[in-house]
């Protein structure tokens, strides 16, 4: 659609196009220029119609900002983006930010068959019907931008195969780390690297409740609340704490780095729920900070291991300075070396920002039609390394009997294992009580301590649920 704006060549032609002449100061100072009757030529402004599908936090964020910043995102596309249509479950809800009723509709179905909507938001939430959205949406040959990163993690190869068939762009930068530009980072500026490995904090709640709890000494459902109450948490916190949406963002980031969709259902995903204070105080005194990591891999055989699990990360290394609702991810590829991205990983505004630089990025679609649909999919990886194989040092708290003896059985049982200790801490306790008992253990394969730790946990000298976690080895 095209619409003309202000290009004045005298000034009796303002009149003419001043149905299209929007509130943005680009335009009115064109204008008045214009009115002056200066001669600044003919500018033809072209209107990208746009289907907003959800109206929630970050719905409302990217309305609000798109009218914020329209003058500045006319000047930096050369387009109006202007929302034709928002689709709401509830019409009548009361909201915070305020939505023109014209707007309005309760029907997702609507934005399919506005013919002047040309990119279609979906930021409803859910699978079943944003999975219908997006797909009717690509076969109508409109762009989708979407932050979902469950659907995408679940549904991203047939999303993106049927993308690739009719030729029309998907963008997610907002599925992923928030504000961050993760995606075009590995999609586009790192096209040349063979990433060798992408560790990330990718979920901010789980990152804010566990600086939470190791700075301030809250317990976990304190922070917890705390941080539901800044609107950082999911409509259902448990993704957040049960690492699962920290895991959909790393299939979806790991997905594109290799080339291939990730099976979710294969990937190791553990939560902080079970985190205990202690942990957190006994990686301090060991020089380590607890976070929830991804690990993205590629080894020399080319199996990828993708998991989120919470690991003790050395103080030394930049991500154990990553505090409260932050998101950072460090990329290593083959060509750039490192590079390291932090910025808030959750929240309205930077999500928001996420989905309209996919809008700016949309028009652009619009104007010069790209080759790539949002994935690249390539042949070179293909395959997940089993969880049981990753291969990485751990940290290890047992409750025991304090007696003789107890530290060389624990010890025997991982020396019949291979598996060796680096180091041993066990707090004073009066005699006979039960300690706690942590150790750190050297490189092992996941698989072998998991084994060797049910052999311990059957010893009748330990009791208590062992912590088992592991350790980044690089600082
Ligand atoms: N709730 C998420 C987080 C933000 O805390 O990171 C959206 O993925």
């Amino acid at each position: 659609m095209l619409c003309l704006v202000a290009g004045l060549q005298r000034p009796k032609v303002a009149g003419k196009y001043s149905r299209c002449t929007l509130e943005g100061r680009g335009e009115q100072s064109i204008a008045e220029r214009g009115a002056e009757g200066q001669d600044v030529g003919l500018k033809i402004m072209r209107e990208i119609g746009i289907g907003l599908a959800g109206f929630g936090t970050v719905g409302a964020g990217v309305f609000l900002n798109l009218e914020k910043n329209r003058a500045l995102l006319r000047e930096r596309t050369g387009c109006d983006l202007v929302v034709r249509k928002v689709a709401v479950r509830e019409v009548g809800k009361k909201r915070a930010a305020a939505l023109p009723s014209g707007l309005v509709t309760g029907q997702w179905r609507d934005l399919l068959e506005d013919p002047r909507i040309e990119v279609v938001v979906e930021l409803m939430g859910g699978i079943e019907q944003p999975l219908a959205l997006i797909l009717l949406a690509i076969e109508r040959g409109k762009i989708v931008v979407t932050g979902n990163k469950a659907l995408l993690a679940e549904h991203g190869a047939e999303i993106f195969q049927r993308a690739a068939e009719q030729k029309v762009p998907v963008f997610y930068e907002a599925a992923v780390a928030g504000g961050i530009p993760i995606i075009k980072a590995v999609r586009e500026a790192f096209v040349a690297n063979h990433f060798q490995r992408i560790r990330g904090i990718i979920n901010g709640t789980s990152n804010y409740i566990l600086t939470r709890m190791s700075e301030s000494g809250l317990d976990f459902a304190a922070a917890l609340a705390e941080a539901q109450e800044a609107g950082y948490a999911e409509a259902d916190p448990a993704l957040d704490v049960n690492g699962w949406d920290a895991g959909h963002k790393a299939v979806i980031l790991a997905s594109l780095a290799y080339g291939f969709w990730v099976p979710s259902q294969d990937v190791l995903v553990e939560g902080i729920e079970r985190i205990a204070p202690e942990d957190i105080r006994f990686a301090a005194q060991l020089g380590y900070t607890l976070k929830l990591l991804a690990f993205i891999d590629a080894g020399a055989d080319g199996a990828v291991e993708v998991s989120v699990q919470p690991a003790l990360v050395p103080n030394a290394n930049i991500l154990a300075s990553v505090r409260g609702v932050f998101n950072a991810i460090a990329v290593r590829g083959d060509v750039v070396g490192d590079a390291l991205f932090y910025g808030r990983g959750a929240g309205q505004d930077p999500t928001a920002s996420s989905v309209l630089g996919d809008l700016a990025d949309a028009a652009l679609a619009l104007q010069s039609p790209r080759a790539s649909y949002g994935f690249i999919p390539h042949t070179l990886y293909g395959k997940l390394r089993p969880a049981s194989e990753v291969v990485s040092p751990f940290y290890l708290r047992l409750g025991v009997d304090d007696k003789p003896g107890v530290l060389a059985r624990i010890a025997g049982l991982l020396g019949e294992a291979g598996i060796g200790i680096s180091s041993v801490i066990q707090p004073e306790t009066e005699a006979g009580a039960k300690a706690a008992l942590v150790l750190m253990i050297h490189d092992a394969p996941r698989g072998k301590m998991l084994a060797a730790l049910q052999k311990i946990r059957a010893l009748d000298c330990v009791h208590d649920e062992p912590a088992l976690y592991r350790v980044e080895a690089e600082s």
